[in-house]
């Protein structure tokens, strides 16, 4: 998407050839800073402390970690420990390991010597795929706002969506957004209610950050704010991004997002998960007892961190010195929540019939397969 006139991606590799370029998500929205990765080390990092973050990106960065890895040892044990170390760094989002598999299978039978270009050639590759589902998504999901804008003939189609599902989660695009800048740039009238989903505010930081950049009327709402929008008829079509779908439909996604999934069936409002297929987890079929939920670091939820009117980043406490606080990164909405997905492939029932028909070739991935180097 376009910064200030300037066309950017999320990860990019520096004209170096020899590290990566990513925008650092934790100083936004108050400083677009760059930050270059040129080690495991770098990339483990900055996964961990979510510098990158949403799971397509997650999964393109570690793409280019293992080829980072690879340029400085290209044996099979330096594979598996960047494998090892880089499947760590969070354990939800299931595009992480789909993309580490990737990049596994294009370089494990390679001789050594070419094992970093291929790397390289690999990683390239399943960030361009995330672009281009991302685009496919994009043109799915906007039938769906013209069908809602046709029904209201015209008037504003009000979105609400939570979390962070941009192009700052993907390479390019956004899956959630996708359609939405689509329909946007349409000239349909579009809103987003962008909810700030604590504890790290993606919404209030990123997503109203990435929407202002493009012009998109939206609001930044309390995260408590949704059901409300949604009795009083305020909200057309709730929109969301995914970490991990399991075969029977289940959607992952960000903390808050199954209370919004249960505000809209309350409230009869369309909820949809846009979603590329690799945050499609066949191995997995009941998302609420088999998917690890991370759990983050108190912190988060006991402080909230802002800009001061001089101009400084701060650190706030917002608990009493001493209350426990619990910190869980994400939530299952079940699959009769969800009224569809929609995927590269079309929009789908959130049901294993539908998503087994439409991804045959992602079935044969047997469950559990441990791809190990040698
Ligand atoms: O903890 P985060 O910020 O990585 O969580 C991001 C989300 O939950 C997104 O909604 C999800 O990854 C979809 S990204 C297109």
């Amino acid at each position: 998407m376009k910064i200030d006139g300037k066309q950017m991606r999320s990860i990019w590799v520096e004209s170096d050839s020899a590290s990566v370029g990513i925008i650092d998500q934790t100083q936004l929205p108050h400083r677009l800073a760059i930050a270059r990765l040129a080690t495991l080390d770098d990339t483990t990092q900055a996964i961990k402390t979510m510098q990158v973050r949403g799971a397509p990106l997650i999964g393109a960065t570690a793409a280019y970690g293992i080829w980072l890895a690879l340029r400085a040892d290209p044996s099979d044990e330096a594979l598996e420990r960047a494998y090892a170390r880089l499947i760590a760094a969070r354990p939800t989002a299931i595009n992480l390991k789909w993309a580490l598999d990737e990049m596994l299978g294009a370089v494990r039978n390679r001789p050594r010597v070419e094992r970093a270009d291929v790397a390289l050639q690999r990683a390239g590759e399943i960030a361009d795929a995330d672009v281009t589902n991302n685009l496919a998504i994009g043109r799915h999901g906007l039938k769906i706002i013209e069908g809602i804008a046709a029904k209201k003939k015209g008037g504003r189609v009000n979105l609400l969506t939570h979390c962070n599902a941009g192009w700052l989660a993907t390479v390019d695009w956004g899956t959630a957004t996708a359609p939405i800048y689509m329909a946007h740039d349409n000239g349909m009238p579009v809103h987003v209610f962008a909810g700030e989903t604590r504890p790290r505010n993606q919404g209030a930081s990123i997503t109203a950050w990435e929407l202002g950049h493009h012009g998109v009327p939206h609001t930044v709402i309390a995260d408590n704010t949704g059901g409300h929008l949604m009795q009083h008829g305020l909200v057309d079509m709730v929109i969301v991004g995914a970490d991990r779908v399991t075969a029977q439909g289940d959607v992952c996604n960000k903390i808050g997002t199954y209370l919004k999934a249960l505000a809209a069936h309350d409230n009869e409002v369309p909820f949809y998960v846009s979603l590329p297929s690799p945050t499609i987890d066949f191995t997995v079929t009941d998302g609420r007892a088999e998917i690890p939920i991370e759990q983050r670091e108190d912190d988060e939820v006991a402080t909230i961190r802002g800009m001061t009117k001089e101009g400084r980043l701060e650190t706030v406490q917002v608990v009493p010195d001493g209350s426990p606080v619990a910190n869980y990164a994400f939530d299952v909405t079940p699959a009769r929540l969800v009224t569809g997905l929609i995927t590269e492939r079309g929009v789908i029932a959130a049901n294993r019939a539908a998503l087994a028909q439409t991804f045959p070739e992602r079935v044969e991935v047997r469950p559990n397969s441990n791809r190990r180097v040698s």
